[in-house]
């Protein structure tokens, strides 16, 4: 899993757009503007700043996939997405050491359509591993 290349950090917001302006006045630039992911029932966008990339994810339905999460932590980041050339290896590796599939893989609309899945682990909590 040496390949593992951080790619954003996932950020649970409930409102989506005035989190974005408060983002911008932090200094983070819109990277890609809003989408909806009509498989997780969530907006998503990307921001940047100093190099680092963050995904707001905003549910927008009750039985989003996040809608759980963010009844319990509120606006706060929740994964790590590790993106690797290497998928389909890593996948099974990871699953052997510890962490455990909480999906299967699917294409991501905010992502160009690249396969992501999310995995737990008992002393880290949540990643996501995106497909190259
Ligand atoms: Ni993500």
């Amino acid at each position: 899993m040496s390949n593992l290349k951080i790619h954003h950090i996932g950020y649970l917001v409930k409102k989506i757009e005035a989190a974005t302006q408060t983002f911008e006045a932090l200094g983070y630039q819109l990277a890609q503007n809003i989408v909806y992911d009509d498989i997780r029932k969530v907006n998503i966008c990307f921001m940047t700043k100093d190099g680092y990339c963050i995904e707001l994810v905003s549910p927008t339905t009750e039985d989003s996939i996040v809608s759980g999460l963010m009844k319990k932590y509120k606006n706060c980041p929740y994964h790590i997405c590790y993106e690797t050339n290497n998928f389909d290896q890593d996948y099974q590796e990871l699953q052997e050491n510890g962490f455990i599939s909480i999906d299967v893989p699917t294409p991501a609309p905010a992502l160009q359509g690249r396969d992501v899945v999310f995995l737990t682990n008992a002393l880290i909590g949540m990643i996501e591993l995106m497909r190259s």
